[in-house]
């Protein structure tokens, strides 16, 4: 009895440790992770149905403070709305992700987020970097109901699809 427990923790610390494509290991992937070594296009949102996680993605945005510089609404302040029809970079899951996780312009690490391609396309009347929030959640999955949020606000303002 005894010994089988210490065999299992021994076995779940190795499998931490070793990262042998466990599911314990994917788990302990952080998003940072995920954007810098996922390629481009594939980071994929699992929301399909964006609007039955808006509000949840609504309150981890609030939690995280992003609306002291996107309003608490999304309407935007210090900086660009994230509701309007202007996408800075794109509006893919994927784009939306790295913006989110690596930071943009000066503000990414090791300029992480040029690095991978990304330039401006459309433009906001407030121009600037956007810190990175990489190491600052938990999970991918709450990267994905914010995501849901933004995108429930363009589905509500008919600035994008439902
Ligand atoms: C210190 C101010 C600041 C904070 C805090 C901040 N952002 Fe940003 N965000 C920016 C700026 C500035 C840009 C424009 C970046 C650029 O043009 O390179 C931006 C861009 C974006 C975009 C792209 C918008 C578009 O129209 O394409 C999204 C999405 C976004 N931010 C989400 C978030 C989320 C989610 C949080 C919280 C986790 C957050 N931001 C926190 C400043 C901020």
């Amino acid at each position: 009895m005894h010994t089988s427990i210490i065999s299992l923790l021994v076995t779940l610390i190795l499998a931490g440790l070793t990262g042998n494509g466990s599911a314990l290991a994917d788990d302990m992937t952080t998003p940072l992770q995920h954007a810098v070594n996922a390629p481009r296009g594939e980071l994929k949102s699992p929301y399909a149905d964006f609007v039955s996680v808006a509000d949840e993605g609504h309150k981890i945005y609030l939690s995280h403070d992003c609306g002291s510089c996107h309003g608490g609404g999304g309407g935007g302040g210090m900086a660009a709305p994230l509701t309007n029809e202007v996408w800075i970079y794109g509006d893919d899951d994927d784009t939306l992700f790295r913006v989110i996780v690596l930071g943009t312009g000066s503000l990414s690490p090791g300029d992480a987020f040029r690095q991978q391609g990304f330039v401006r396309k459309g433009s906001e009347n407030v121009v600037g970097p956007m810190p990175p929030f990489g190491e600052i959640f938990n999970s991918d999955d709450e990267v994905w109901k914010i995501i849901a949020w933004i995108r429930s606000k363009h589905c509500e303002r008919g600035t994008g699809p439902c």
